[in-house]
């Protein structure tokens, strides 16, 4: 019964738990947020940059191994750093800096799962996610792709799992935007957005779809329809439709990124299993 002693008491018990729990959370490293503060700043060199992430050898050395994966591509292996960031751009920095660091999280919970199938699904979608948004237009990309690549971190936390609760705290560990946060609440039921903010879900609940229907999930799904149709009747595309100034069609989009799956995937297999 609501108010009494012994209801109370489970409250006060459920929230220790809770405290208990979240701090076992990684954290963001304090380098990746110095590094993002940085980057917002349009004066800041190079060289800035590449001192600030050397601090990190653990992150150096998976921005290296991300950079030269085919998920970027580069024509020849790079070695430093430097020339690292160099092709990379300032501009993919940030998504690869963060990518790198939030491997960690994927790495706690529970046991039992597949992580690699989880954490290739994660990339899938953010990398997805990513991309319908610049192809419509939307501004802020870097916060669909991280949106796409948390979007199932509940997933990892089952036994950690308290809905908003452990949302809120591990938003705040990771300074993590609502956007971000409303992604991974409500990526399976658009509806429940507020529509000012839908936009963002709806992207990433595109791309979720979109990965899980082309085998870069980690569930097994029960598919035998068309995907065109499937993907062109997505509630996501009404909800862009009305959020979003660019021509939202469907067709071109999926055409597109039928292509780049293939790319992703192998790239994937290639040498991104960092769980
Ligand atoms: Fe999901
Ligand atoms: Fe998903």
């Amino acid at each position: 019964m609501e108010g009494t002693p012994q209801n109370i008491f489970d409250r006060l018990n459920a929230a220790r738990t809770l405290m208990a729990e979240v701090d076992e959370l990684p954290t963001v490293p304090a380098v990746v947020l110095r590094i993002a503060g940085k980057l917002d700043d349009p004066d800041v060199s190079i060289d800035e940059i590449t001192d600030l992430l050397l601090q990190d050898q653990v992150l150096t050395t998976r921005v290296l191994r991300l950079v030269n994966s085919s998920f970027y591509c580069p024509l020849k292996h790079l070695d430093e750093l430097r020339e690292a960031i160099i092709y990379l751009g300032l501009d993919h920095l940030k998504e690869a800096v963060f990518t790198c660091a939030v491997v960690d999280l994927f790495k706690t919970g529970k046991e039992g799962f597949s992580r690699s199938l989880l954490w290739t699904h994660a990339l899938g979608v953010a990398k997805v996610a990513k991309i319908i948004a610049e192809r419509l237009g939307y501004p802020e990309t870097f916060n669909v792709y991280l949106a796409g690549l948390l979007h199932d971190v509940g997933a990892v936390f089952l036994n950690f799992f308290r809905g908003k609760d452990f949302l809120s705290s591990l938003g705040c560990r990771w300074h993590l935007q609502d956007g971000i946060t409303d992604a991974i609440l409500y990526h399976h039921n658009l509806d429940a957005v507020p529509p000012e903010r839908a936009a963002g879900v709806a992207l990433v609940s595109l791309a979720d779809w979109f990965c899980t229907r082309r085998k870069l999930g980690y569930e097994e799904i029960d598919d035998s329809g068309n995907i065109r149709e499937g993907w062109e009747a997505h509630r996501a595309w009404e909800v862009l439709r009305a959020r979003v100034a660019a021509p939202c069609e469907p067709g071109p989009h999926l055409d597109e990124l039928n292509g780049i799956i293939a790319g992703l995937r192998a790239a994937i297999l290639e040498g991104l299993y960092m769980v």
